[in-house]
């Protein structure tokens, strides 16, 4: 089979993840060291799940670290804190320690009946067995759902003493569970001052929904860990990228093209996956093997077709009337100031401004040194633009 070029899509790994070194080194020594807990924050397809991913494959050898995944999509409940992030600990444990049992032992205890799953409890022993008979108890209605949670987390504790091992939560699309009550946030709270041996990497993409949790002065997890913005792919990491994988099909692509290529991305990660793969079926249909501006072009116009009805639903579905307004006059204007868009809306810079921090907050638009705006997914920006 021939090599993909370009990866559209899901988790990637070198060669097609590229340009976050800065970001991994200090992620994998954080997690190493359990030296803090992280706040990984950018807006959709800039790679965070991606870079999750690739800081536990990059300590994917190193003794005792157990990096566990969790995708907080599948929250929605305590018992499903309590089963999903449970089981992505036991899960990760025995990939590496290839240690089996524990994993099926503990969906035995959640799905049997209660005689056979107390008799299973009993058997295992261990922290497992704990966190199984709170299960039971809730399951009898002898205990309230948060008692779950409270036991999911004495079990990565007790766990991790009892297997000397170190464990780093990558808890992805966090905002997820922004909805939960206090309650969840007081528990990590209490985790990340008392307990030496779990660490938590928080990722998501919405400062509006995080914020409540980690970003304002009365928040629970107020400066409990270390924040971290996620740029866009710089040009020179992007042109070499963009070099190398067309290399290997034996195509070239002017400077030119390759800056278009960046500018019309902005540098966002899944664009530039997209774009290159539509480029290049540009430059196959016209049989040339140099990559020009022309067929960035065409490749662009392309991409903005394939993503109408994607963007479309976003465009109806997310914003409000006003925040559409502003979006689509930024949209229009490049980049402004609060005061020069309420001014080319004909209305008053107040009238606008809680919607304009808000859009802020949803990681939609974001502010300039000089305090000017712009929409951050220019593809998106893009395409609201078009006649
Ligand atoms: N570091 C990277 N280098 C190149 N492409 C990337 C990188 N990170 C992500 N991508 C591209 O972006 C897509 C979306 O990445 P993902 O990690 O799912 O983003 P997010 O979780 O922020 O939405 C990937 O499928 C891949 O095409
Ligand atoms: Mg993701």
């Amino acid at each position: 089979m021939k090599e993909a070029l370009f990866k559209v899509g899901g988790l990637v790994e070198p060669p097609y993840f590229v340009g976050r070194e800065a970001e991994l080194e200090r992620l994998c020594n954080d997690a190493r060291d359990l030296t803090q807990s992280n706040l990984i924050l950018a807006p959709r397809r800039f790679g965070k799940s991606s870079l999750l991913h690739n800081i536990k494959k990059q300590l994917q050898d190193e003794e005792q670290l157990l990096i566990p995944y969790v995708n907080c999509r599948e929250i929605t409940s305590y018992a499903d804190f309590h089963r999903v992030t449970v089981a992505a600990l036991l899960s990760e444990y025995e990939s590496k320690t290839r240690v089996a049992g524990l994993l099926e032992a503990f969906r035995f205890v959640l799905k049997e009946r209660v005689l056979r799953a107390v008799q299973r409890v009993e058997e295992i022993g261990g922290s497992l067995s704990e966190v199984g008979r709170v299960y039971l108890r809730f399951r009898e209605q002898e205990v309230e759902d948060t008692e779950l949670a409270r036991a999911a987390f004495r079990f990565f504790r007790s766990f991790a003493e009892e297997k000397s091992v170190r464990v780093v939560f990558l808890l992805d699309e966090f905002q997820e569970v922004a909805g939960f009550n206090g309650f969840l946030f007081n528990l990590f709270k209490k985790e990340l001052d008392e307990v030496p041996n779990v660490r938590y990497f928080f990722s998501g993409s919405s400062m509006r929904m995080l914020s409540s949790i980690f970003l304002r002065e009365d928040a629970p997890l107020y400066l409990m860990v270390s924040r971290h913005y996620m740029e866009p792919l710089r040009e020179n990491t992007v042109a070499d990228f963009v070099r190398q994988r067309l290399a290997i099909a034996g195509l070239a692509i002017t400077n030119p093209a390759v800056q278009l290529l960046h500018a019309l991305t902005g540098g966002i990660p899944y664009y530039i996956q997209k774009l290159g793969v539509l480029v290049v079926q540009s430059a196959f249909l016209r049989s040339t093997t140099k990559i020009t501006v022309s067929q960035v072009r065409d490749g662009f116009d392309a991409m903005l077709e394939e993503l109408d009805s994607e963007f479309e639903v976003r465009w109806f579905a997310r914003f409000s009337n006003q925040q559409r307004t502003i979006v689509k006059t930024l949209a229009q204007l490049g980049e402004a100031r609060m005061k020069d868009i309420a001014a080319e809306m004909r209305v008053q810079r107040y009238d606008i401004s809680s919607a304009v921090n808000r859009l802020r907050d949803m990681m939609i638009l974001a502010t300039k040194s000089d305090g000017s705006y712009y929409v951050i997914d220019c593809v998106f920006a893009a395409w609201l633009n078009k006649p």
